[in-house]
């Protein structure tokens, strides 16, 4: 699993050893610490195996796979993810994302190892015009460069597994047949029951519920909430909100869907709720959840957000066997646990 210590990674991890499944991580805690291999094992009872590994360096990510050539599949979580900073910093985003694929994907080709679970994104279908999305839905052009890493990723995925198809029909030698699953995420928030693992935001969060936590906790004065004139039921914008557990198991069941056997090449799959919740919405569940009251203020809205976005996400029960089950007050609540715990108060 590379990014195993990050948040969906740390959530994936537990969920895999629970199921059975021995978990070797690659990070290089680029935003992450190493301490959380401590927790997953509090949690689990079982250490992962941890290796700090700059997966864009392709020297030493032929050298990690070299090491564990015995794998059976990968889970690749690791990239950067925030939607300002790309905007900021391109080159970093297009070099990190798309040169530790490209790695990880020769270090999977030499080792034999053609089955992989991607973490793709929402942001693939920009704002649609028609809601929920389905994985038919057209995906728009990127709406920033973090965007525009998870559209080329599906991209040279795809590449991947057509190259395999031609060369197999010209009977040339090709290996095992890939069997790769994207799973485009959407909101994943919330943390694990345990309060030991959860979203470790680096400065300042981007994303709402570690500001609406970092708030409440007195760490940031009052969340901004940006923009109130969306056409949505309250003005503020809606989004797919999904608890990390929920998507931690979507992994599991991705990974026992490409075991069957009979399922090669690529597929896609929408990992959310099919509930769409606004900014207010969420704000009024942490309230209710935690008792705690929380300062915000509505201001401007903030460059390149859409309005509204929630899944359509059958296609996931129906062919994995995965549905999301926990609600947004146990997200809210999950995550004001964790945070109480950062700050060591539980
Ligand atoms: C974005 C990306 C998503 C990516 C995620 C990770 C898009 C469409 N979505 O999600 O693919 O995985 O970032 O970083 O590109 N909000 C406030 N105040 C705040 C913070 C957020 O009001 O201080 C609001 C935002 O306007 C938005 C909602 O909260 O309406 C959720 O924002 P955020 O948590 O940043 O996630 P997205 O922007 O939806």
């Amino acid at each position: 699993m590379t990014g195993g210590c990050g948040f969906i990674g740390s959530h994936t991890v537990v969920e895999l050893q629970q199921q059975g499944y021995t978990v070797v991580i690659a990070d290089n805690l680029s935003n992450s610490l190493a301490s959380v291999v401590d927790n997953i094992e509090k949690i689990s009872g079982q250490r992962p195996v941890f290796e700090q590994v700059d997966l864009s360096s392709r020297q030493a990510c032929l050298q990690f796979f070299n090491i564990h050539s015995d794998a059976d599949a990968v889970i690749h979580f690791a990239a950067a993810k925030a939607v300002g900073e790309s905007v900021r910093i391109p080159l970093h985003y297009y070099r990190n994302n798309i040169d530790s694929l490209l790695n990880v994907l020769e270090g999977m080709e030499k080792s034999d190892c053609r089955t992989l679970v991607f973490s793709s994104s929402c942001t693939v279908y920009g704002q649609p015009k028609k809601l929920p999305v389905t994985e038919k839905t057209p995906r728009l052009a990127a709406n920033c460069p973090y965007g525009n890493t998870k559209q080329i990723a599906e991209d040279i995925l795809t590449d991947l597994v057509h190259a395999y198809r031609v060369k197999a029909a010209a009977k040339e030698a090709v290996g095992k047949p890939w069997k790769i699953l994207a799973l485009r995420y959407f909101n994943p928030i919330g943390a694990h029951p345990s309060g030991l693992i959860g979203e470790l935001p680096n400065g300042v969060p981007g994303n709402l519920m570690p500001f609406i936590t970092q708030t409440a906790a007195g760490i940031r004065e009052k969340l901004m909430v940006f923009g109130n004139d969306y056409n949505t039921p309250d003005g503020t914008p809606i989004r797919d909100y999904i608890h990390v557990c929920d998507l931690a198991a979507a992994h599991v069941c991705a990974l026992k869907h490409m075991e069957k056997g009979d399922f090669e090449g690529m597929d896609f799959f929408n990992i959310g709720t099919g509930c769409g919740y606004s900014v207010l919405d969420v704000i009024k569940s942490f309230e209710r959840s935690t008792g705690c009251k929380l300062n915000y203020e509505i201001t401007t809205r903030r460059e390149g957000d859409i309005e509204q976005i929630w899944a359509n996400a059958e296609k996931a029960e129906k062919i994995l066997g995965w549905k999301a089950s926990r609600t947004l007050d146990e997200m809210t609540r999950s995550a004001w646990k964790w945070q109480q715990n950062l700050q060591g108060k539980i």
